[in-house]
Formats: structure tokens, sequence, C-alpha cells
């Protein structure tokens, strides 16, 4: 029997075409429609805040949709991503399960944002564009698009939720390493960030307001765009070369995973490893379970409404229909910095309605203690929002050593958490507590969901 460890494709491998999964769906995603008419958005609509090629991608139902060779190039900088057999930790658990990841967290900024983040800087580049704005929660992404707007020579401006901006300064030195400029959100720089602050000064912020803030922003200035890292469909297009590379790396591996996992914030690094696989079993292939995992403090798919609702907090975005907590709430101040959003990809949200994929949610403390050990065998410590997917893999095969089952089980490590040592040093000293949502606030959230016709 093979012992390998590692399953590793040559640049050659770097897919040619991202995958759509829209072209598989049995029933179409509703549309995204305009916050004014509530009907649905055409190009012009979005033409203030993308660049068309990426407009065009988020409404393409192509199956296959090519990568520009500029974009693969600069992929060869860490692509393809290794596939981990994880060999040591199966045995630590003593399951019959395999464990394999897909380790995102080679990339410059360490984490999987970057596979998006140098598509979305190309096109604006391409189109004539000279700055973008943006929003951070975990600054993995603000860091990912500061990296790919150096590449290009874009300048950037990113707006980092404050909790995070707090917690995390050498995520902040990242970005402006990269020459990007990042400011605390909500800031006083926008009308959406001063209206905040003038009800609540001490607001710890979120992924709601800071996008908030970066669409103003682009609205307000013809010559900037505003980038998002995930819930749109682009992005998750364009994160599908993980599991593109999964998929053959799985055949080298002679192995078919029967249960796939990814941490879930906005939904990207998790559809992007589960698109493709999903596309084969929707085009007549085997069915797997699919498992979407999400902190207990702020839980989209496990406890939010399918309905339309606002990307950001302020209503300056179009409407998208997916599982949310309503726009206006404000989740606790929990260390995945990245999974804090109220809602939920459209595309994921249409795949959990379908019952094509799983949800599960769980509390901070029995991820980072999943963290660790992940660590203390297998050498890489995971971001806090990986730490969720590493919880659910070895449950998983803790149920598989309990049901004696020898199953194949792959998640995505969405990227490293070398930025995130506060967070761990917070576990340690026993200072890091559940957090759990509060049910007035989600209530009146929810309340406040737009009234639009079915
Ligand atoms: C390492 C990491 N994983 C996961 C996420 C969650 O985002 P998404 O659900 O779009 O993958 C983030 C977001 O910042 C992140 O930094």
């Amino acid at each position: 029997m093979s012992d390998q460890i590692k399953y590793v494709l040559d640049e050659e491998n770097i897919p040619k075409s991202w995958y759509n999964l829209n072209a598989d769906f049995p029933k179409p995603v509703p549309d995204v429609l305009h916050p004014g008419t509530h009907q649905p958005v055409g190009p012009s609509d979005l033409e203030p805040l993308f660049p068309m090629e990426l407009i065009l991608q988020e409404v393409a139902t192509d199956r296959y949709i090519d990568i520009p060779a500029p974009v693969r190039d600069v992929f060869r900088m860490w692509r393809p991503s290794p596939l981990v057999r994880a060999r040591r930790l199966e045995q630590a658990l003593g399951t019959p399960a395999k464990i394999y990841y897909k380790y995102e967290g080679v990339s410059p900024a360490g984490s999987h944002k970057p596979n998006t983040a140098v598509p979305q800087a190309w096109y604006n580049k391409e189109a004539g564009i000279k700055k973008l704005s943006t929003e951070t929660g975990a600054g993995q992404w603000g860091s990912s698009l500061a990296f790919a707007g150096s590449l290009f020579g874009l300048d950037v401006l990113v707006f980092q939720v404050r909790v995070s901006f707090d917690q995390k300064p050498y995520r902040r030195a990242l970005m402006e390493t990269y020459g990007a400029r990042c400011i605390a959100s909500p800031s006083t720089e926008t009308e959406s960030g001063r209206a905040i602050l003038a009800q609540h000064p001490d607001s710890p912020g979120s992924l709601g307001i800071a996008i908030s803030e970066a669409v103003e922003v682009a609205a307000k200035n013809p010559d900037i765009k505003y980038a998002l890292g995930s819930v749109l469909n682009h992005v998750m297009l364009h994160q599908t070369i993980i599991g593109q590379e999964a998929i053959k790396q799985c055949e080298m591996a002679g192995d078919d995973p029967d249960v796939i996992i990814g941490c879930a914030g906005g939904g990207s690094n998790f559809a992007g490893l589960a698109f493709p696989f999903l596309g084969l079993q929707l085009r007549g292939g085997r069915s797997r379970r699919i498992i979407a995992v999400e902190p207990a403090a702020c839980p989209t798919l496990t406890r939010g409404t399918y309905a339309y609702d606002f990307g950001d907090t302020a209503h300056l975005t179009p409407l998208v229909k997916m599982h949310t907590l309503g726009s206006t709430f404000i989740p606790p101040g929990f260390h995945a910095g990245g999974l804090r959003y109220h809602g939920m990809s459209g595309m994921v949200s249409h795949a959990y309605e379908l019952g094509l994929i799983e949800a599960r949610a769980y509390h901070q403390v029995k991820c980072f203690e999943a963290g660790v050990q992940f660590a203390r065998n297998e050498g890489i410590v995971p971001a806090p929002e990986s730490t969720h997917a590493v919880r659910c893999a070895i449950d998983e095969a803790l149920r598989c050593k309990a049901e004696g089952k020898a199953e194949t089980i792959l998640f995505n490590l969405s990227g490293h958490g070398h930025f995130d040592m506060q967070a761990y040093i917070n576990y340690y000293e026993g200072k890091l507590v559940d957090v759990d949502y509060n049910e007035a606030d989600l209530a009146t959230a929810l309340a406040g969901l737009p009234a639009v016709a079915a």
C-alpha cells in the first residue's frame, strides 16, 4: 500500500477554465433584484461597481469560462495547491477513515482569497480602472486584493472591520506592505460609517458595514470600482480551481471522497472545493455528502431565513435571495472574522434549498481545540475560519470510527493562522468564550427584511 502524503500537480495542471455550477443546477438560482424596482438587475445597474467582464460572469450560464493567460501566469506562483493525506491525524484519532485536505494556505496572502483577487484585479486593470475599494473581515481578503493590486499597478483601499483591525495589526501591516491603504470600519470617511458611529460609537463593525463603506466609495467615485471577496457568483466561479485540482489529485491518490467539507462565511472556499464535485453528481455521477460549516455565533444557513436581502448594512447593494440573518444583524466579535457575515452566497443557499448540501454550526472553543490537534499532528496552524472545517472533518472521522466505516473525507484548509496567534493565545489562556448570537437582535434584523413579492 502506498504511504504517499502529498499529491502535487505540475503547473500545466492549473485549470484552464473556471467551472460554473449554474450550468448544472436542476433549477436556476433566483435573479438578483434592483433594490428600488425589485426587477432583475441588468448589467448597467452593476456598472458603477464592477467591470463588464465580471458582470457578465455574474450572470453567465456557460459551464466553463476561460481563465485568461495572465491570470494563470500569476497562479503559477503557488498553484496547483497540494492535496495532503492527514495520515498522522488519522493515526491519532484511531479512525479507519482516510482524511485528505486541500491546502490553500500556500498562497502569498495565506488563504484561498487570491484565487479571486487576482482575476478581479486583472479584469479591472484591463477595463482601465486605477483604484479598487473593498472590505475585509479576517484581513485575508484585504491582503489578497492588496497583493493582486500590487501586481497589476492598482491602488487598493481596504475597510477593515474594527474588531479585526484591533485584533490583527500584522494583517494591516501586510496590506500596507503590498501598498494598500487600510481604514478601520465603521469609519468617519463615509456617510454609512458616520451613521453607524452616531448610533453606536463603540461598534465592533461587521462585514455588512464595511461593505457599505467600500460600495459607497466606489459608487461616488467614477474612477474607483468595488471588489468583493465572497458571496457573488463570480467569486464562487473563480474559486472552482480548488475543486477541479482536487478531483485530479484524488484520482492520483486512487480515492474518491464520500464526505466533502468546507467552512462557510460568504461561501467561497466551500463552493470552490465542493461545486466541481457537485457538478459531477448533477451530470449523473455519484452523490456525496457535502457539508458547509459555520460558526454558531453567526449561523446563516442553519438559523437564517431564505429570503431576498441586502448584502450590506446601509442597503446600497442589490437584493440577493440567500440565507440571511438580516442585513442589520451585527454578529458578536468572535475570532473567525471571515465568518462574521449575515448572508450566504446565493448559489450556496440555492444548493442548500435544493437539498444538495448539508450545513452544521460549531462554537469557537471546540474549533480551536480541533485546530490545535491538527497543528500537533499535521504541523499547520489553521486560520480560525478553517478550524471549523477541521472540527467537522475530525468529527466525521470519529463517526467513522464509531461506525467502523473506512470513508474518505476531504476538507478545505482554507488558510493558515500565522496572523491569528492572538486568538490561539486567548484560547490557551482560557479567555476564549463561546459567544452566541442575541436572539432579540436576530428577530429585529429578520423583521427588517425587505418585502419582496415571491
Ligand atoms: C481563511 C479563511 N477561510 C474562510 C473564509 C470565509 O470566507 P468564504 O466563506 O468566502 O470562504 C475567510 C474569509 O475571510 C478566510 O480568511
